[in-house]
């Protein structure tokens, strides 16, 4: 009788549920699939049956419904220029949405990027923002170039007949990981030992990546694994073994770094640290377990992003002899002295280059997922529309960087789009590192990793 009775009460508040989602939420006049509307079951199922394929979804949708679509009972997603800018460009009303963020950092919820406090984000972000300004990238340019000359090294040895394949996305990211450690740290994972290109770390950070959707939508299974003894983790996870042994080595350089900050002066470079522990006022100074999540965010942030996006451009290099005769002539031309490497300073000057790069970031496309921000009251409108307040919002930059109005024949990989006299329009909606407050740190480290300066015409 029982459970009869709580069958029914759980079925009238189900019910009950549903017919306030359809018709009296305050979405409720925002178009949509009514099953989008009902549960955020809808997102859970393109993501993690579809493999994060809920952008692909989300186009469908705006194909059917305009370019405001309910996505959820309580999201908003939109497919207008206009929106993109009113939440990300000029949005300091608007903050990151916890839960989403909070689960896709699961293991770094104290850093920059899961920060939804405005001003502790600010004061993040200001204590990070040295290590990554243009003069901090230039400085340490020496040690991206050296191990790209790594990099090269090993693709001469071992994959220079035309039998030989390499695995050139992996290869990118053993390369940008061996960077962002070094850069950052002054400890590089040193991935590019494997000329296989297959080091743990590299192959683990994939699956990583991969199963990345169950720890946003189930984030309380990070938070009890982290709970278990490290062995019974690791027999539980043996495919993240060296990711696991990569935070115990962050672990271990922060503590001593902490014991004995004099320590920094002796480094190799300056590194994040340097300028992390700088401030003495404990308002500013990153807690040990933030510093130890700082460190995470700024591998997975910095690693991945410019591997696919050197990944993306090479693929498109390789398919088209024109795009690759233009390239390989431009930098023959520019490099007198081939004893030595060319400098960023030259490599930004070169139209081509920049041009192909900017194109590779488009085609890339950056952060594909709509990063989720909530409304406040004070928020203006989103193009055009007054959106109630606690609604989440977004808009995934596909739709900005394949926009036919203001870049023609998107899906074409096209350098030449980015050589004419006037690409303001262009450069306003070009979007890989986001705009706005809560744009990429490291926007400039990205580039350079890149090579040029694409914000530079
Ligand atoms: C091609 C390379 C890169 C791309 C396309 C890229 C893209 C992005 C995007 C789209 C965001 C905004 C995410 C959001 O709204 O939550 C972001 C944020 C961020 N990126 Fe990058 N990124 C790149 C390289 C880097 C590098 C090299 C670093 C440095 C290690 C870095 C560190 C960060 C950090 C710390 C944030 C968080 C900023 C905040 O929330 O205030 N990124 N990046």
């Amino acid at each position: 009788m029982i459970y009869l009775v709580l069958a029914s009460l759980l079925f009238s508040y189900l019910a009950a549920l549903a017919l306030y989602r359809i018709f009296f939420h305050p979405l409720h006049k925002f178009r949509g699939p009514v099953l989008a509307a009902l549960t955020d079951w809808y997102e859970i199922y393109y993501n993690i049956v579809h493999d994060g394929g809920l952008v692909v979804e989300i186009e469908r949708l705006h194909d059917l419904y305009g370019p405001v679509v309910r996505t959820g009972p309580n999201t908003l997603h939109f497919n207008d220029r206009r929106a993109y800018h009113d939440i990300y460009t000029y949005g300091t009303t608007l903050t990151k949405e916890p839960r989403f963020y909070h689960g896709f950092l699961a293991q770094a919820t104290e850093s920059s990027t899961v920060f939804t406090d405005p001003q502790q984000a600010r004061n993040r972000r200001s204590l990070l923002a040295p290590s990554f300004s243009r003069q901090a990238v230039m400085k340490l340019e020496y040690l991206i170039q050296k191990k790209v000359d790594q990099l090269i090294a090993i693709l001469e040895e071992y994959y220079n007949s035309p039998d030989s394949n390499a695995k050139i996305s992996l290869a990118y990211r053993s390369l940008t990981t061996d960077v962002i450690t070094e850069y950052c740290f002054a400890s590089s994972i040193n991935t590019l030992a494997d000329p296989n290109f297959s080091h743990p770390f590299v192959l683990e950070t994939q699956k990583f990546l991969k199963r990345v959707w169950t720890q946003v939508y189930f984030p309380f299974i990070i938070r009890l694994v982290a709970r278990l003894p490290k062995t019974f983790v690791l027999w539980l996870f043996p495919n993240f073994t060296t990711i696991l042994e990569v935070q115990e080595k962050f672990e271990i350089q922060i503590d001593s770094l902490l014991n004995n900050p004099e320590d920094l002066s002796t480094s190799d470079h300056e590194t994040v640290y340097h300028h992390l522990l700088a401030p003495k006022d404990p308002e500013l100074r990153p807690s040990r377990i933030s510093l130890v999540h700082e460190a995470f965010t700024l591998l997975t942030a910095g690693s991945d992003t410019v591997g696919h996006t050197c990944t993306v451009g090479t693929y498109f290099a390789l398919q088209d002899h024109l795009i690759r005769g233009r390239l390989a002539e431009e930098l023959r031309d520019a490099w007198l002295d081939k004893g030595r490497p060319l400098s960023f300073t030259t490599l930004e000057k070169l139209p081509y280059l920049t041009a192909f790069i900017k194109e590779s970031l488009r085609m890339a496309i950056g952060a594909i997922h709509p990063m989720p921000r909530i409304v406040s009251s004070e928020t203006p409108e989103i193009a055009g529309l007054k959106i109630p307040p606690g609604t989440i919002v977004g808009m995934s930059p596909y739709f900005m960087h394949m926009n036919p109005g203001v870049f023609s024949d998107p899906f074409t990989f096209n350098p030449d789009r980015w050589l004419v006299e006037d690409t303001s329009e262009m450069m306003l909606d070009f979007v890989p590192f986001s705009k706005g407050p809560r744009q990429c740190v490291g926007l400039k480290c990205g580039i350079t990793c890149s090579n040029t300066n694409p914000y530079e015409n």
